[in-house]
C-alpha cells in the first residue's frame, strides 16, 4: 500500500497590508462607508439597506450597495435587480445598476441559481469577500451601504477590519424587549472595533390600520428609543410595519421605487436627511 500523500495545494501568500492597500486603491472614490448591522436577524437590515440606498439617491447621491451577507443575499430581491449578473472585464467586476442608479455587488449575481447552498467556512468567507473588495471596480460615488448578515461574525468583522476609514455603522432593531437585549451586543461589537456609531433605526414599528387608521404597537413601542437612549448614540427614526413592504420584496419589487408616498417611504427620506447631516455635515432639510 502506498504511504505517499497527495501535496497540500498551495496558496500564494499575500500580505494583508498588500491586501488592504489594493482595497483602498479601488475603494478610493467612494466617499462614505456605511455598515448596516445588528445582533438580530430578520429585523429588516436588508430591507433598511435597499431602502435608504435609493431614499439617498432620490436625494441625489450616488449611491453602491454591497450585499456582504453572503449567506442568505437579499439584497438583488430587495431592489428588483434578481437574476442580473456582475459582468466581468480585464479591469475587473461592473457593478449591476438598478433603480435610481444605485450600484449592486451581491455574491449572488455570480451563483449559478437560486436554490443552489453555498457552504462558507469562515477563511473561504473572508477570501471571497477580500477577493469581491479588491476586484471590483465601485467608481465614484457618495455612499457605499454594506448590508451584513446578523450578528458578529467573520462578516462584520472582515469589513470593520479590511474596508478602509470606514465612516461608521447603522444599527437596525425592532421595538420588542427581546431583540433590545441582542442589539445591545452589536452596539458594544461596533464599539469595542472602533467602529463609530452613526444613529440606530426602529425597523417595524406599529402597523396603522387601514380600517380604523388606529397605530397598534405589534411588536411594543419605544424600544429603540429606549437602547438608543442607553447606549449614547442617536436614534435615526422608525419605520413602519406595512404589508406592501413584505409583498414587494416577496416579489422583488422595490418598495420606495413603487411606493414613494407611502409613510415608509417618507421615513426613509428624512433618515437619510440625517444620516447626511450627520455626516457631510450638510443642512438639508427633512421634506
Ligand atoms: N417595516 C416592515 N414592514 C413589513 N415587513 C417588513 C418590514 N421590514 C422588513 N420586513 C420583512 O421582514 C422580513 C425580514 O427583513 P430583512 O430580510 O430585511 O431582515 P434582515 O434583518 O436583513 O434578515 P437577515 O438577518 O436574515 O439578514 C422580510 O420578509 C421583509 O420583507
Ligand atoms: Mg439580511
Amino acid at each position: 500500500m502506498s504511504t505517499q500523500k497527495s501535496a497540500p495545494r498551495k496558496m500564494p501568500f499575500r500580505p494583508i497590508q498588500e491586501i488592504q492597500k489594493s482595497i483602498e486603491e479601488r475603494l478610493k472614490g467612494v466617499k462614505h462607508k456605511i455598515a448596516i448591522m445588528s445582533g438580530k436577524g430578520g429585523v429588516g437590515k436588508s430591507f433598511v439597506t435597499a431602502n435608504l440606498a435609493f431614499a439617498l439617491a432620490y436625494r441625489g447621491k450616488k449611491v453602491i450597495i454591497l450585499d456582504a451577507d453572503f449567506y442568505g443575499p437579499s439584497i438583488p430581491k430587495m431592489t428588483g435587480t434578481e437574476g442580473q449578473r456582475v459582468y466581468a472585464t480585464p479591469e475587473g467586476l461592473v457593478p449591476v445598476t438598478g433603480p435610481l442608479g444605485v450600484k449592486i455587488v451581491s455574491v449572488d449575481f455570480m451563483l449559478p441559481d437560486d436554490e443552489t447552498p453555498v457552504v462558507w467556512r469562515g477563511p473561504m468567507l473572508t477570501n471571497a469577500m477580500l477577493e469581491l473588495l479588491e476586484n471590483t471596480i465601485w467608481g465614484e460615488a457618495d455612499y457605499m451601504l454594506i448590508d451584513l448578515p446578523p450578528g458578529t461574525g467573520d462578516a462584520p468583522l472582515t469589513v470593520a477590519q479590511m474596508i478602509p476609514n470606514l465612516t461608521g455603522a447603522i444599527i437596525v432593531t425592532i421595538p420588542s424587549e427581546v431583540s433590545q437585549k441582542v442589539v445591545m451586543k452589536s452596539i458594544n461589537f461596533a464599539k469595542k472595533l472602533n467602529l463609530p456609531i452613526i444613529g440606530l433605526i426602529e425597523n417595524m414599528s406599529g402597523f396603522t390600520c387601514p380600517c380604523d387608521g388606529k397605530t397598534y404597537p405589534i411588536f411594543g413601542s419605544g424600544g429603540g428609543k429606549k437602547v438608543a437612549e442607553k447606549a449614547g448614540i442617536e436614534f435615526l427614526g422608525s419605520i413602519p410595519l406595512d404589508p406592501r413592504i413584505s409583498e414587494c420584496n416577496d416579489k422583488g419589487i422595490p418598495f420606495f421605487v413603487e411606493y414613494p408616498d407611502s409613510p415608509a417611504a417618507k421615513a426613509f427620506l428624512k433618515i437619510a436627511d440625517k444620516v447626511t447631516k450627520k455626516v457631510e455635515g450638510s443642512k438639508e432639510e427633512s421634506s
